[in-house]
């Protein structure tokens, strides 16, 4: 095996031995498949099912979530050459991706927020779910992001039921401290998701160097500051007995584990809930990372509930 890039050795800070192996292992190991979501705002699992069909793809549909299917990567080209996905019934989307809004049991009738929300593959996820008549807020900070993410919603059919907003998400409270007749606190929000910019290192490919030559220990650090900062904007714009569904595709300590723990320091009325889906590993106080495979990519999830 060719020694591991040594800023790389960053990502390992407080992770155990055997745990380095099992990401050294993801990392050399390309995902070899593609997984699509069904999109009920535009069409239904049994018409995806019979349109796959027709078209010969094998696929199988994903343990843990009737609606999540993949199939080898090698038929991802001619997937993306049918109908039902120029159309948007289906949305192409990492199982690891899928994750934090399965976490997030986001009902009918709830305010719901998306912090940072672009390109918008789980505001649309949420809006699959719960359909047309829910509540979403979609907030994203740079231009050409925020255009994917429109972009998204539109194709997906889910343009009645999300509010986007051009927005720093450090800045959000500022934002609706006062409603258009100066009441404050006028828009409180029942579940957030809050699926923070991160270091990426969950997404490395060793036999790609684009995808972590960049990475430092002071970018990785830095994240973790906007991470926090976040986490504290989302805990001011939480309902009582609300839910912050905390999610990265990073895999250190130091963007996960460390942001949700100093939280939960300063904050004591609010705990951990377990993942309602199993991980590959739970590292502690229901935690949970998922190392990165074949199948799924590196990715964390905490999901934090209030009272
Ligand atoms: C991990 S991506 C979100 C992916 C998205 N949740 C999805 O599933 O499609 C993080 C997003 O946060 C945006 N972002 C970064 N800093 C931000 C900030 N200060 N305020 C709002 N959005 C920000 C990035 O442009 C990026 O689109």
């Amino acid at each position: 095996m060719t020694p591991l890039p040594s800023n790389l050795l960053w990502v390992f800070e407080n992770i155990s031995p055997a745990d380095q192996e099992k990401i050294i292992t993801g990392w050399s190991q390309p995902r070899s498949i593609v997984s699509f979501r069904v999109n009920n705002l535009r069409s239904s699992r049994t018409e995806v099912i019979e349109e796959l069909k027709k078209s010969a793809l094998p696929y199988t549909v994903w343990a843990h979530w009737e609606d999540a299917l993949y199939m080898e990567k090698e038929h991802e080209y001619a997937l993306r050459g049918l109908e039902i996905y120029k159309t948007g019934k289906i949305y192409v989307q990492s199982l690891s991706s899928m994750i934090p809004v399965l976490c997030l049991d986001a009902q009918s009738g709830q305010k719901i927020l998306d912090m940072t929300a672009a390109p918008g593959s789980k505001t649309t996820q949420i809006a699959s779910m719960l359909g047309w008549k829910c509540s979403i807020t979609a907030l994203e900070k740079f231009g050409i992001r925020l255009e994917k993410l429109v972009h998204t919603i539109k194709l997906q059919g889910a343009e009645d039921c999300v509010e986007v907003i051009k927005i720093d998400a450090t800045e959000i409270v500022s934002h609706y401290s006062k409603d258009e007749k100066g009441n404050k606190g006028a828009k409180m929000f029942d579940r957030i998701l809050l699926d923070a910019p991160c270091s990426s290192d969950g997404r490395i490919n060793l036999e790609d160097e684009k995808t972590y030559k960049w990475y430092s220990w002071e970018k990785s650090q830095s994240k973790s500051t906007i991470q926090y900062e976040m986490l504290e904007q989302a805990r001011k714009m939480l309902t009582d007995n609300g839910r912050i569904v905390y999610s990265t595709c990073s895999i250190s300590r130091r963007e996960n584990e460390e942001v949700i723990q100093k939280f939960l320091k300063t904050h004591p009325e609010f705990h951990i809930l377990p993942s309602p889906i199993a991980p590959d590993y739970t590292i502690e106080d229901n935690m949970n990372r998922w190392y990165p495979s074949p199948m799924m990519e590196g990715f964390f999830v905490g999901i934090l509930e209030k009272g």
